[in-house]
């Protein structure tokens, strides 16, 4: 039998070799070795695990990488803050920059190490006694955000520090950017296209997106990477005297430091140097908007120190935008979770600033009457290292006669609703609501979310899973996943307990209120309060259902335009028929308050001064909801004067006849006890 020392070497062994061969396929999409050379890898550590158990590495490949879903992110303040850089974009600012740095450091010799800007995310890295413990955000650089169980998932990332030529530090906080690379992106873009999921605008939003999936699942199936560029704790101290040699210490123990790295004698090389990289930008593997120029020596650096939230030892040096001719193949008019269309130019594909842009927002029909873009024109596109692409202009003397205007469909092209666009609008929108599919999800979330329909664990991955399985074509289906209580529990990590959770969360929500309901139903416009101000104005569904615009607009918080759209809403057929579908399955709500148990039932409440939150309407609606009138004078029979500021003389008078008043303040505590909200 084997040493278990001799065990644990081949695993880790195994695990590094797998590690290597992951990030090369991955990440760099050149694999390194065959497939059935990495099965047989895989193969080899899985049966040394099943024989040893107890051995099996906490960094195997061979467990689903991640674990757990998380339901939020903790927060975590930066031991160092995450600082920002200052920036200079031309040959002028930076040679001022060098000044600057050199009349701090008088008769000393200065050396820059310039780096690439990696277009990423900036996380920073806790390993204790070498063994990766937290991985978080930058944040607003005080405070990030804790997705070590993403970060464990980096391929290229150690999660044990090793090194034979240094010792492991006890604690070590490593700082670096997280960034999708090229072609892992265009790889990860096509095989979502192809699944009919989201396409990414830029790598960047791609790794963005990642980091902040709560399941790591997610982020494990994205080929990030993770490039180191700075140390900012290390116990018991390194001894480095410069970032070229920190470099070089970090990817001795293990990290990978970005693909090009410098070091300059003067800020003249600095300048040959960002010279040469702009032109090498398209070749390299990775996005960048510039480069990141920094006094090599450590010791000088502290010399330097900061300005504010900077560091005076380095700048970045950004790239300008880059722009590029291509043509208009064609609009799509894609359908958003709200409704909202919006064209998007199919671009025949063009090379701009090291990535291939192949479609761009055209934002609105306004945008597109602005440029006056028509399919078959051409445009330059241009990006800047953080902006996703955008037509700068068309160019009119290349226009051929073919060229097609572009007009505003009619129809959904989902669900082939009409297209409406109301005066004065900028949006035009899909009018299929509760009945358009692009527009279910969004309509779904909102319905079971905490101040609507409240279904706790029906979270957007169940929602995105049923919506798959075509289980939920609207709101009302939801009532009825108990029928399918066998598909349910065929979908991954659904066991019979949660299955059964997830029932009983859906029938205690049956029983609701009126507003709650009105809210669920995601009527443009109406927000929680709103909603509930139309339910103690309307009392029933019935009512509300037939009230005509005018009626509507009385309601406080009911502006023209809302009034409109209720009115609308429930104009659609296929509004109301998914309402009589959730109505049929069961969702009730206590009757109102009758107006006998209106607690201000027949009091009279006078309003006088400014009042600061609410319109003099607004207060007016509260009280006459309750069951109070709203008068004009103050009399004997007055209840109750509401004094706003520069109250005068209604407030006078209150006093002198003993009526109780009530500033703005204690008014609206008042109202809030009634359930009435601004
Ligand atoms: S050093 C004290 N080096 O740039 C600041 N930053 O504006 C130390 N970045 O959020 C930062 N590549 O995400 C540094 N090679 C590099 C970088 C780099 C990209 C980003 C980083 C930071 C931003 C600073």
């Amino acid at each position: 039998m084997e040493s278990t020392a001799g065990i644990v070497t081949q695993m880790r062994q195994l695990i590094q070799l797998i590690a290597q061969h992951n990030h090369a396929y991955y990440v760099m999409d050149q694999p390194s070795i065959s497939d059935n050379e990495y099965d047989s890898l895989f193969h080899q550590l899985k049966a040394l695990e099943e024989q040893y158990p107890d051995l099996v590495q906490n960094d195997t490949p061979t467990r689903r990488v991640g674990g757990q879903a998380l339901s939020k992110f903790m927060s975590v303040r930066h031991a160092v803050p995450m600082l920002s850089l200052g920036n200079v974009f031309n040959k002028e600012d930076l040679f001022a920059f060098a000044r600057r740095v050199e009349e701090r450091l008088p008769g000393q010799q200065v050396k820059y190490e310039v780096e690439l800007k990696l277009d990423g995310l900036a996380i920073s890295l806790w390993y204790e006694n070498g063994e990766l413990v937290r991985g978080v955000t930058r944040g607003d650089g005080e405070t990030g955000e804790d997705i070590t169980q993403n970060v464990k998932t980096i391929r290229n990332l150690p999660k044990y520090l090793y090194s034979d030529q240094a010792a492991i530090p006890k604690l070590l906080e490593v700082r670096g950017e997280v960034l999708i690379p090229k072609t892992g992106f265009l790889k990860l873009n096509a095989e979502n296209e192809a699944k009919g999921e989201k396409i990414f605008a830029n790598p960047r939003n791609a790794a963005a997106g990642s980091l902040r999936q709560l399941d790591p699942g997610i982020a494990a199936a994205r080929p990030l990477a993770f490039y180191a560029y700075g140390i900012a704790q290390c116990e018991p101290e390194h001894h480095l005297n410069s970032m070229t040699e920190s470099l070089h210490w970090l990817r001795d123990l293990g990290f990978e430091i970005a693909e090009r790295q410098f070091l300059c004698d003067s800020i003249e090389e600095v300048q040959r140097r960002y010279e040469k990289i702009m032109e090498e930008r398209a070749d390299l593997g990775v996005e960048i908007d510039g480069m990141v120029v920094k006094v090599d020596s450590l010791k000088q650096q502290k010399q330097l120190g900061f300005l504010s939230r900077e560091p005076r030892w380095a700048t970045a040096y950004k790239f300008p935008a880059i722009a590029a001719l291509t043509t208009v193949e064609n609009i799509d008019w894609q359908v958003g979770r709200t409704g909202i269309l919006t064209p998007v130019a199919r671009l025949n594909p063009v090379f701009v600033g090291g990535v291939t842009v192949s479609n761009v927002t055209l934002h609105n029909i306004g945008e597109i009457h602005r440029l006056d873009v028509r399919i078959g024109d051409t445009v330059s596109v241009y990006r800047t290292g953080d902006v996703i692409p955008k037509v700068e202009k068309v160019w009119p003397e290349f226009r051929p006669d073919t060229a097609e205007v572009i007009n505003l469909p009619e129809t959904c092209p989902v669900c082939a609703s009409p297209v409406v666009m109301p005066e004065g609008e900028a949006l035009a929108r899909c009018s299929g609501e509760l009945y358009c599919a692009a527009q279910r999800i969004e309509s779904i979330r909102h319905f079971v979310s905490r101040k609507a329909m409240d279904i706790e664990g029906l979270g957007d991955r169940w929602v995105e899973s049923l919506l798959h399985l075509e289980l939920l074509k609207d709101v009302s289906d939801i009532y009825h996943l108990h029928q399918h209580r066998n598909t349910l529990l065929g979908i991954e990590k659904m066991g019979e307990k949660s299955v059964q959770n997830l029932i009983n969360a859906i029938e205690q929500s049956k029983k609701t209120t009126l507003a709650r309901f009105i809210y669920a139903l995601g009527i443009r416009g109406v927000g929680e309060t709103t909603a509930r101000m139309l339910a103690n104005s309307f009392q029933t569904l019935e009512a509300l259902q037939q009230a005509d615009v005018d009626s509507l607009k009385k309601v406080p918080d009911v502006g023209d335009i809302t009034a409109e759209w209720i009115y609308d809403f429930f104009r659609a057929e296929h509004n109301l028929e998914v309402i009589d579908r959730l109505l049929a399955a069961g969702i009730h709500w206590d009757a109102p308050i009758a107006s006998t148990r209106q607690p201000l039932n027949g009091e009279s409440w006078v309003l006088t001064g400014t009042l600061e939150h609410l319109t003099r309407e607004q207060a007016t609606q509260m009280l006459q909801a309750l069951g109070a009138r709203v008068s004009g004078s103050v009399s004997a029979k007055t209840k109750c004067v509401v004094a706003g500021e520069k109250a005068g003389s209604k407030l006078e008078k209150a006093q002198k006849l003993n009526i109780q008043t009530l500033n703005e303040k204690q008014f609206i505590e008042l109202m809030e006890t009634y359930g009435q909200v601004i």
